[in-house]
């Protein structure tokens, strides 16, 4: 059975042969495995482009490994901090920046096509030279919601990431990048924040950090501690 197949198989969605199809597909949104990895893509980005869980450093980000822990995302997570859950995965860039950091990363994510998205960055992470150099295994990654899977993990984690979706400040941010107007226009604002927060607070061992945009208030209160950054900070409670 060829991969597409599979993938629309597991998805319950139409498998669509886009060559051959002489009209405009209806759907607004496809995924489409090419150059390598499993893309998503809207109707402008069908015929080249696409997106993709993006596994190389982010720019200005150091290439070894692990990478130094020196900016608010390390800060936020601690210096001793082991082990790590991000219970929000989306696109997995916080994910992946925290494991190139050398913490042990396992991911919840709830959207079936974000988890098809981020296991295809995973394998192809595997692949990595220096990965297989370093017999580094990628993140974990558990698919539902997490209000329900944090509540039954076999141990806790040292820290509990989360990077809900909160609503926007303006319709339009022109600051929005694609990946992230993707998916709040697939997936819409995580409106259960609230429940995510107090699920993910009972399930960590030590803490719980929060990244918030500028305007959001805390999520659970005053936070033990603050990390600022220019649009968003990172809220982080101590247990
Ligand atoms: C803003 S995005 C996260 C972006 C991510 N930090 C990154 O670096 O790409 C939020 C993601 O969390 C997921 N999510 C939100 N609430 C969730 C929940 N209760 N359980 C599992 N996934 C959830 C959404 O489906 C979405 O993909």
């Amino acid at each position: 059975m060829s991969a597409s197949l599979a993938l629309a198989e597991r998805l319950v969605v139409p498998l669509i042969d886009l060559p051959s199809s002489s009209s405009m597909p209806t759907q607004d949104f496809f995924l489409c495995y090419r150059d390598g990895s499993l893309k998503l893509l809207d109707k402008q980005t069908l015929k080249k482009g696409g997106l993709e869980v993006e596994i190389d450093p982010r720019p200005g980000e150091q290439h070894s490994y692990p990478a130094p822990k020196k900016d608010l995302l390390a800060q936020a997570i601690g210096k001793k901090t082991k082990s790590v859950i991000d219970a929000t995965t989306g696109w997995a860039q916080d994910s992946l920046a925290i494991f190139r950091m050398g913490y042990e990363v396992n991911c919840i994510e709830r959207s079936p096509v974000m988890a098809e998205l981020i296991q295809d960055g995973f394998n192809r992470l595997a692949q990595k030279d220096w990965m297989q150099n370093r017999q580094l295994q990628p993140p974990g990654l558990m698919v539902g919601n997490a209000i329900s899977l944090l509540g039954n993990l076999p141990e806790a984690p040292d820290c509990i990431y989360l990077d809900p979706m909160f609503p926007p400040k303006r319709k339009k941010s022109a600051l929005a990048k694609k990946a992230m107007t993707v998916l709040r226009d697939i997936l819409g604002d995580d409106e259960d924040r609230a429940d995510l927060f107090a699920a993910a607070w009972q399930a960590t061992a030590k803490r719980l950090v929060v990244k918030s945009p500028d305007y959001a208030e805390p999520m659970g209160g005053k936070p033990s501690e603050v990390y600022q950054g220019k649009l968003l900070r990172y809220d982080v409670y101590i247990k």
